[in-house]
């Protein structure tokens, strides 16, 4: 195996700690991003004066050479070098000679790592938000078409209160509206430049730092030089707002799976959107769900891994760091292909509303806290109204009637503090719509928050095209 580092060494490495410290079979994944770095560090050190103009022509030259191999699945040779940044080095002096050398001039492979993995960072929070926000924007389109329709709302799995599912459906959109706001926050601490201050200590040439920030679309430096090749912060934080997504969007499948079950019988898959038993026939199981909610064990391992990985870690640079990266490239993985298959599973899915109506049409206590607010209305104390209330539930649940179909008689039995024209006006959808306080399940709410999400969803847009990537290369696709 070729290497950056023999002159000191008598003996051959053993082909076992080759064979362990090897890690290019996975940071080859940030090829394009080191090419990026390497050119914008020939760049600075042409402008510092440490290597000539022609020199600087023809290490870019021989830099864009490997870009194209790496696009052609030529490049690199997995057996030939430990990493990447070794690897991209070894091939450019192959290709252009003694010339080659000078790039690590002023350079570390622990500032060249830092550097390609941040910008791997920038693109991956980019393609995040931007499956987020599509996401987002499908649920309130759902959410649009279902601002009127009535279902249970649960709390411990238990019939509570009729809900509008465009209420639920735009619940969901605010979750991860803030993991949004999470990343967009992020972003602003990953768009920091570790370049420039070589192995820990700064570097003996007069690297203009806030230039090559400049160069990569960062917009600014990291100050400190032992911080910048040491820390991973900023990266536990991305796989910490992946768990977040994560999180959210498997309690979403939670809830789709129940609601798939026959049970329930809320909702209907499409058949490109389900899976079949190979034993059972019949079978039309809800598998995209599932998997996304199994697939948050590895993404919340990930974040743990990581956090474990640097605790204790003395500064600065040590070969742990190294460790770092598959777990950002496993939870990257992961979360944007969940996105992605539950963006199109939400387009195909159909609600069943004439369910979701009769589960609350034959709920006899559904509407038991609407008839303590009439109470409270008739300025019963709430606590009181609540005791009625109970006992009229009690009678409801022994001679099997729903609570809004009592008779002037049986309400008399419990309380004289309404009129019964009052009681009878109340049904399901004077429910739903007398929820008005804001925030509440009242269509009317629902189109206030579908106006929010569409405005959120428009600001946070412009924002995401906007921000500085470091695209000028060709590096898009991660
Ligand atoms: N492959 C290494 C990593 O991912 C690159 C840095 C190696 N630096 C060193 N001092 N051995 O961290």
């Amino acid at each position: 195996m070729n290497k950056v580092w023999g002159g000191r060494f008598k003996k051959p490495t053993n082909p076992w700690v080759e064979k362990f410290t090897h890690s290019l079979n996975y940071d080859q994944r940030l090829s394009k991003m080191d090419i990026l770095g390497s050119i914008a560090h020939v760049q600075t050190l042409t402008q510092a004066k440490v290597i000539s103009r022609l020199d600087e022509k023809k290490i870019i030259r021989g830099l864009k050479k490997i870009q194209k191999l790496i696009q052609e699945n030529k490049f690199p040779d997995k057996n030939r070098y430990e990493d990447i940044h070794s690897a991209i080095e070894g091939k450019l002096v192959s290709l252009i000679g003694k010339i080659g050398k000078q790039l690590h001039t002023g350079r570390s492979r622990n500032d060249q790592v830092a550097t390609d993995f941040y910008l791997f960072l920038k693109l991956a929070i980019h393609n995040i938000m931007d499956l987020l926000l599509k996401m987002i924007a499908e649920l309130a389109n759902r959410a649009s078409k279902e601002r009127e329709t009535i279902m249970p709302g649960y709390t411990h799995l238990q019939r509570a209160m009729p809900v509008t599912l465009g209420h639920y459906l735009a619940s969901y959109a605010f979750m991860l509206g803030r993991d949004v706001e999470r990343l967009k926050d992020l972003y602003a601490r990953a768009d920091r430049l570790p370049l420039g201050v070589g192995a820990l200590a700064g570097t003996n040439f007069p690297l203009d730092r806030a230039r090559e920030a400049v160069r990569l679309g960062f917009s600014s430096i990291i100050e400190n030089s032992l911080d910048a090749v040491s820390d991973r912060d900023v990266f536990i934080e991305f796989l910490s707002s992946l768990s977040l997504v994560q999180m959210h969007l498997s309690r979403m499948s939670e809830d789709l799976i129940l609601w798939n079950s026959t049970e329930f019988n809320f909702i209907q898959l499409d058949d490109a959107f389900a899976t079949g038993s190979s034993l059972m026939p019949q079978k039309k199981n809800p598998d995209v769900p599932e998997l996304v909610r199994g697939k948050s064990g590895r993404v919340y391992g990930n974040l743990l891994g990581l956090l474990t990985v640097m605790k204790g870690l003395p500064l600065s640079y040590n070969r742990d760091l190294q460790e770092d990266k598959e777990f950002i490239f496993d939870s990257y993985d992961t979360v944007s292909m969940s996105l992605e298959v539950m963006i199109r599973f939400f387009k195909t899915l159909r609600f069943n509303r004439s369910k979701m109506q009769e589960a609350v049409e034959s709920d006899r206590g559904i509407l038991a806290t609407d008839v303590a607010d009439l109470l409270v209305q008739s300025r019963v104390p709430f606590r009181e109204a609540h005791e009625i209330v109970g006992k009229m539930i009690q009678y409801c649940l022994i001679y099997d009637k729903r609570i809004q179909d009592l008779s002037a008689s049986e309400v008399q039995k419990f309380t004289t503090s309404i009129t019964f024209e009052k009681f009878k006006k109340l049904n399901l959808r004077t429910s739903i719509h007398q929820k008005k306080s804001i925030g509440g399940t009242a269509p009317s709410n629902v189109d206030r928050q579908i106006q929010q999400l569409t405005l959120f969803i428009q600001k946070t847009r412009k924002w995401v095209n906007q921000i500085k990537i470091g695209t000028k290369y060709g590096a898009t696709s991660i």
